[in-house]
């Protein structure tokens, strides 16, 4: 398992939010960095690449500024539908010196950018009615290269304690207007199956709890 950035890295990331109106980003930024073990999952997963990658759901593109600080040199595009959380990432980018880290807004469910290499979606599938997650996954594993990865990270619908958790967590996160989204449709393990697996990619399932309560997984879809 790679470890995670050192705190210097992290801060270097966290310190991009410094006007006073993005306190909260600074802070939410070190938090979410220090705590989440998604963003050191999928640096490993991607460790000697030099493919881009797309980050579908980027947010304010936390998992580009972590790529890079651990060396991550390739082409990183972010999307998401969340115009305030792009406007944010790109101002970081501005106030950085990291090359390569483009952030657009759109919205997954009506197109994504052309970008073929990696693929990366971190916790937004939950957002999505089963179609469109069956959708976007088949569109997604088109944009996956020869060599290249589709990388998720989703709450998985099980009948555990920690998917109950999961859920309540999300709905938080709604009433108290961190997400635009309500969740809709959890996707079960069988749909990564079923549907990548159905596109010629090689898919793998491991837990990813991390220090957390969630019912949390990371889906790994390879293109030999
Ligand atoms: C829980 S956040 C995860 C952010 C980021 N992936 C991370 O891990 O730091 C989910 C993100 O998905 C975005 N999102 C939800 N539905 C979307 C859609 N249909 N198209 C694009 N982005 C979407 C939200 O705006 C939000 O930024």
């Amino acid at each position: 398992m790679t470890a995670p950035l050192p705190s210097k890295s992290l801060w270097r990331i966290a310190c991009l939010c410094t006007l006073r109106s993005r306190r909260w980003e600074r802070c939410y930024t070190i938090m979410k960095l220090r705590s989440d073990p998604v963003y050191a999952a999928v640096t490993q997963e991607l460790a000697g690449s030099t493919l881009p990658v797309l980050d579908i759901g980027c947010g304010i593109g936390l998992l580009a500024f972590y790529l890079r600080e651990s060396g991550y040199a390739a082409p990183i595009v972010g999307f998401d539908y969340d115009p305030k959380k792009i406007a944010c990432a790109q101002s970081m980018v501005a106030r950085s010196d990291y090359g390569g880290l483009g952030f657009m807004t759109g919205d997954a469910r009506q197109g994504l950018p052309e970008c073929n290499g990696h693929a990366v979606i971190l916790d937004i599938l939950q957002f999505f009615t089963l179609a469109e997650q069956t959708a976007l996954l088949s569109t997604v594993a088109a944009h996956v290269s020869p060599g290249g990865k589709l990388i998720i990270r989703t709450c998985l619908r099980d009948d555990s304690r920690r998917f109950r958790i999961t859920v309540a967590g999300d709905w938080l996160a709604k009433l108290t207007f961190w997400m635009k989204g309500s969740p809709v449709c959890y996707p079960t393990r069988e749909l990564f199956e079923t549907v990548l697996g159905g596109a010629g990619l090689k898919v793998r399932v491991q837990p990813l709890w991390g220090g957390t309560p969630f019912n949390n997984h990371l889906i790994v879809a390879e293109r030999a």
